[in-house]
């Protein structure tokens, strides 16, 4: 997606260990535009599949979440991180261990808001090593609903996420894709392949 491609490079900045840190448009401040336009894009690259909701995981799926689902016209779901309190019986729960922050932490997200006959499609910002997606494909697997796609912001191709995804049996479709990190500088996949 050619203006996210941009908003990385002008706005992105990497920070150490292979971070990319876009807190001016997705992670922090947010761009509503842009945001609309992930939406728009995500909607035309599941095209044809037929969709009920999408599910994200707090905090920063949430965004790119509500404008896929606003395109659709249909509910999206968070997942949390931390237990409610007025939501602590009726949960759909799985273990998410996060390599960057080094902990597990269990998301949640209520059985009455996934039901068996329910298409989902997965929304998160970022795809590192794939555990929060597996984690809220897990979810919808408990509830013996459908995963029907994840959708991705930014993906970090380096990292083995879209490969564990798809070795699951999962499609995968990333807006932007990252080929490397290094030296300071962001590398798009399609530069390094052609
Ligand atoms: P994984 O789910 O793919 O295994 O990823 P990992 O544990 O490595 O990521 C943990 C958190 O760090 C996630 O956010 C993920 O979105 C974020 N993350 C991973 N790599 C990057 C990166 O290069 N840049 C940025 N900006 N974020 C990255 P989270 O803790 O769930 O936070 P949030 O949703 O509240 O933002
Ligand atoms: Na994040
Ligand atoms: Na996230």
């Amino acid at each position: 997606m050619e203006e996210l491609k941009q908003a990385i490079l002008n706005k992105g900045v990497v920070v150490s260990n292979g971070v990319l840190k876009v807190d001016t448009f997705l992670n922090h401040q947010i761009d509503p535009i842009l945001i609309a336009q992930m939406g728009q894009e995500f909607v035309k690259r599941f095209n044809g599949k037929e969709i009920t909701k999408i599910l994200t995981i707090e905090s920063s799926g949430i965004a790119p979440a509500f404008t896929t689902a606003l395109e659709l016209g249909i509910p999206f779901v968070f997942a949390r991180k931390k237990k409610s309190l007025t939501l602590s019986s009726n949960l759909l729960s799985a273990k998410v261990h996060s390599f960057t922050k080094n902990e597990t932490n269990e998301i949640t997200v209520s059985k009455d808001f996934i039901l068996e006959d329910d298409k989902i499609l997965i929304i998160d910002d970022f795809l590192a090593n794939g555990e929060a997606a597996l984690g809220l494909a897990s979810l919808v697997e408990q509830a013996n609903a459908t995963v029907v796609g994840i959708g991705i912001v930014i993906e970090k191709s380096f990292q083995p996420g879209r490969e564990k995804l798809e070795q699951a049996g999962y499609q995968v479709e990333s807006l932007a894709r990252l080929a490397s990190l290094e030296n300071n500088t962001v590398r798009f996949l399609e530069e390094v392949a052609t």
